[in-house]
């Protein structure tokens, strides 16, 4: 009985099939994505390709997904291919009876993925959606810290980046660059006093304290799935996703969008018929490739989540915050990578070992235990702090 890992070529999926392997202890996983040579150079590199079958499969081509399904008697499904694959993909492992989980539905897809539940859990199947650094740990941070408040009134989540090189590099992105320029091309949707409210693209610019060496960092509403399920699941007022870029990678992706290159209309240059978008994913794919190779000697990059859960205990006010830090890594690779690629691991792990098997469709805040999760992300080097600040009246 398999896991079936679909987009294992990419910067996170790859990695997610190391875990699955090396950490989780899985035995029996297959490695898929549309072009074999891709996937076998992923596997390759990380050199796990004997303990993986390796195949070719369009996540998009839902009868080949559910025919793999059954014929490898699968039992898991990791999607870890980008997300507008993520409907097709579910119904497969409906009809075939496979778990599901993946990256997230970066809002939209990630609230029609929700609308499912009915079906899965008349189904009894267990689809535990948007695990990576954020949606995921993020999620489940928020859900820890609802769970030290009698009740939370608001959960502002931040995510930011950076390396410590005395030159910085140009931006590369440490997400699919199709994600990225939707982020920068796409009104953000944020939950603020109960409903869901449309925000200009790069709205609610927010100064906020990261830990170091980040310090103070500007942040700003990014469109993400984090506030389309937490204010509903964890009953609070407001749910806020903001990422505070750094300057380089911000000035970077603003001359993308500015170029042109978010647009998917395919255009004529000398003689091949492409779109801007499509020339340049596949010009990111290949670095992803030729990059992972040859992984970091030093801890010089890292990533930084901050999660402030505010609302009452005891009936004072009370806040808890999450600091979620990942420093790249010379064993196991780069930070973004890897704090992305471990959530779907657990929790496919913990989904096929039947630890999380509630019926239906969740998101991560729902299905995940927070305390076990963080344990298996720090064994990983992922470090979870908590900080608890209560308040006391003295008249
Ligand atoms: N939750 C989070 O924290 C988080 C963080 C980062 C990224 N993400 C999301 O995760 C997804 C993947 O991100 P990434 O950074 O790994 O992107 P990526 O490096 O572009 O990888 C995606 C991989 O999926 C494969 N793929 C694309 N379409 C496919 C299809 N139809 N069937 C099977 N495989 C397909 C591609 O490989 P082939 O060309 O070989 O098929 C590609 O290598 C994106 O949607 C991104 O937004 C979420």
């Amino acid at each position: 009985m398999s896991i079936l890992i679909l987009g294992a070529s990419g910067q996170i999926g790859a990695y997610t099939v190391q875990d699955l392997t090396e950490f989780c202890g899985e035995k029996d996983i297959i490695a898929s994505s549309r072009k074999m040579s891709n996937v076998k150079k992923a596997m390759d590199d990380l050199r796990l390709t004997k303990n993986v079958k390796l195949m070719e499969i369009d996540a998009t081509d839902t009868a080949r997904v559910l025919d793999v399904i059954k014929k490898e008697k699968v039992e898991s499904v990791v999607n870890c291919a980008w997300y507008q694959t993520n409907l097709g993909v579910m119904d497969a492992c409906l009809k075939g009876g496979a778990t599901y989980t993946d990256l997230g539905g970066f809002f939209d897809t990630c609230l029609k993925q929700i609308d499912l539940h009915k079906k899965w859990k008349d189904a009894g199947i267990n689809a535990t959606i948007g695990l990576g650094s954020t949606p995921g740990m993020t999620n489940i941070a928020g859900a820890a810290g609802a769970k030290r408040l009698d009740s939370v009134d608001t959960i502002d989540i931040v995510c930011a980046w950076g390396n410590t090189l005395p030159v910085k590099e140009a931006g590369w992105p440490g997400y699919s660059i199709r994600t990225v320029l939707d982020e920068f091309t796409q009104e953000s949707v944020q939950w603020l006093n109960g409903k869901y409210e449309r925000q200009k693209i790069l709205g609610g610019e927010k100064e906020v304290l990261m830990p170091e060496p980040i310090g103070k960092v500007k942040s700003y509403y990014i469109k993400h799935s984090e506030p389309a399920t937490m204010g509903k699941y964890l009953k609070a007022k407001n749910v806020t996703f903001r990422i505070g870029f750094p300057y380089h990678d911000m000035a970077t992706f603003l001359t993308l969008r500015a170029l042109g290159f978010a647009d998917d209309k395919p255009m004529e240059v000398g003689g091949a018929k492409v779109s801007p978008l499509d020339y340049l994913t596949a010009m990111y794919q290949k670095g992803v490739a030729d990059a992972r190779g040859a992984p970091p000697k030093e801890k010089f990059e890292y990533d930084m989540f901050r999660i402030d859960c505010v609302g009452k205990k005891g009936g004072m006010p009370s806040t808890v915050t999450y600091f979620i830090v990942t420093w790249n890594d010379p064993e196991r690779g780069v930070s973004s990578a890897r704090d992305t690629a471990v959530p779907p691991a657990i929790v496919a792990h913990w989904q096929h070992t039947k630890r999380i098997k509630e019926p239906g469709v969740f998101p991560a805040e729902a299905t995940v235990e927070p305390e076990p999760f963080f344990k298996e992300l720090g064994k990983r080097k992922i470090l979870v702090d908590e900080q608890v600040t209560a308040s006391t009246k003295f008249y």
